[in-house]
């Protein structure tokens, strides 16, 4: 019997799913959910980081430097034995694999506090060089913020995902940064709603600062004919992220994608009736050197130094360490309800909602967790000046604005439209994939 099977009934453990674990942030969420757990969390509380690879050998490979960082970081063995990893394997970009592990889950946990949905690609082919030169030579700041000088193949799709001749295209990026998330979150909402120890459970988006609506549109929500798929899926992230929780969109965001069927199908370890509805959380992890960008050593180094030197001109986004990035997304998985609800209380207060979540660091290399300006959101929705006196000081984008009415109420419709057409997609999918399941009995 493994150890999330041995604890199910106990109700004092924390379960925590994050997907891409085996490199970059991903394993640097793992450590540091383990070390602020060991920190903040009393002795009686145990905490399963369920963490997921595309490979065997992946997952042997996390097992052993997760376990041996936690040998290593943590206070004591009795303080260790507290924290247990469990490898999972998914493949974001198949849909089969992305219900094969929402079943294991349905049927092996008795819940889900949170699920960090960290995995991604970029999809870039190269750069452009001369541009990528002269924009770090004359404009150092804002091209290592908001690089214009990457170049991505457009149209590229995901490997077919059934026998089915007439299969509606899927795009690469789409599905691996969003839609196979969307598709676990929506089929593990039984466990999320079965939450219970430090709240709702928490669905928490892992976004970008490169996420713009300029790269958006809900015409081509899979980014297929844009040149910026990435951008734009970390756009529509943010979008469905920071739109979850408003009325104009529930009929899909809660109505529909947080109603899943697998509910009827829960195992025998579900003693709890659910509880309450899961909440959707946005962060990103600023800037940080992995190999998300493959490069070749020197001008791995090159970048780390550009970096750097960006900090220190007062880029607030530089953390370069994944430990640092890994600061946002771990306090929204982590944090008690009333830090969370603290933390947004000056945005609602003002009227807005649902905030972006950075990981920011100083100068110093002390790293905090801030709101992050976003285009037709602004601070946490709110309209006008930023309330929040550390979000008027830090540095903003060139050519940001602050948010007006209009542009909030533009942000709130595309929000309404894309979660109606992700849930129409949704179903759709799940129909194609009913269908070759029945094939294939
Ligand atoms: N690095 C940054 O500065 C930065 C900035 C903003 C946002 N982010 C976001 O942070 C997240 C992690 O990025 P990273 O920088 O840590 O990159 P990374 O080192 O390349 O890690 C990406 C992880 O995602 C996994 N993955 C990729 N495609 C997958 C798929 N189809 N199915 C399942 N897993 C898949 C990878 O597994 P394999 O090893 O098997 O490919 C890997 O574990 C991404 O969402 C990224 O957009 C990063």
């Amino acid at each position: 019997m493994d150890q999330t099977e041995s604890a199910s009934g106990d109700q004092n453990m924390l379960h925590i799913l994050v997907t891409g674990a085996n490199s970059g942030l991903g394993f640097s969420i793992c450590c540091r959910l383990a070390d602020e757990f060991l920190s903040n969390h009393p002795a009686t509380e145990s905490l399963t980081i369920l963490f997921t690879t595309r490979s065997a050998r992946k997952a042997q490979e996390t097992t052993r430097r997760l376990e041996s960082y936690l040998k290593s970081n943590a206070p004591s063995a009795s303080a260790a034995a507290r924290v247990h990893f469990v490898p999972e394997s998914v493949d974001l970009g198949d849909l089969r694999s992305v219900r094969a592990l929402s079943r294991k889950l349905i049927h092996t946990l008795p819940r889900l506090d949170a699920i960090v949905l960290n995995a991604g690609i970029g999809g870039w082919s190269g750069i452009n060089w001369p541009q990528a030169i002269w924009d770090v030579c004359t404009d150092l700041l804002h091209a290592v913020t908001w690089p214009a000088y990457k170049l991505a193949p457009t149209g590229v799709l995901t490997g077919k995902q059934t026998s089915t001749e007439s299969e509606p295209p899927l795009g690469a990026v789409f599905c691996a940064n969003v839609f196979g998330h969307y598709m676990l979150a929506h089929n593990v909402a039984p466990l999320l709603k079965r939450a219970r120890t430090n709240g709702p459970g928490r669905v928490v988006w892992v976004s970008s600062l490169e996420a713009t609506c300029k790269f958006f549109d809900v015409d081509d929500i899979q980014g297929l004919r844009t040149s910026a798929p990435y951008e734009s899926s970390k756009a529509l992230t943010d979008v469905l992220a920071l739109t979850s929780n408003l009325p104009s969109t529930a009929p899909w965001a809660v109505d529909s994608f947080l109603q899943s069927e697998t509910e009827l199908d829960t195992h025998a370890i579900h003693v709890d009736a659910p509880a309450a509805t899961p909440r959707t959380y946005l962060s990103h992890p600023g800037i940080c050197a992995t190999s998300i960008i493959p490069l070749i050593t020197p001008l791995a180094w090159a970048m780390i130094a550009s970096f750097w030197i960006a900090r220190m001109l007062g880029s607030p986004w530089h953390g370069l360490s994944t430990y640092i990035g890994a600061c946002a997304p771990v306090f929204l998985a982590l944090a008690s309800q009333a830090d969370l609800e603290a933390a947004e209380e000056p945005y609602r207060k003002a009227g807005g909602g649902r905030a972006k979540w950075g990981s920011s660091c100083g100068r110093n290399g002390v790293e905090s967790v801030v709101s992050t300006e976003v285009d037709g959101w602004g601070h946490g929705g709110v309209v006008g000046t930023p309330v929040v006196e550390a979000d008027r000081l830090r540095r903003r984008k060139r050519g940001a604005e602050d948010l007006t009415k209009e542009k909030r109420e533009e942000f709130e419709e595309l929000g309404r439209q894309c979660w109606k057409r992700m849930e129409e997609l949704r179903i759709q999918w799940d129909e194609i994939l009913d269908q070759a399941e029945a094939r294939s009995k």
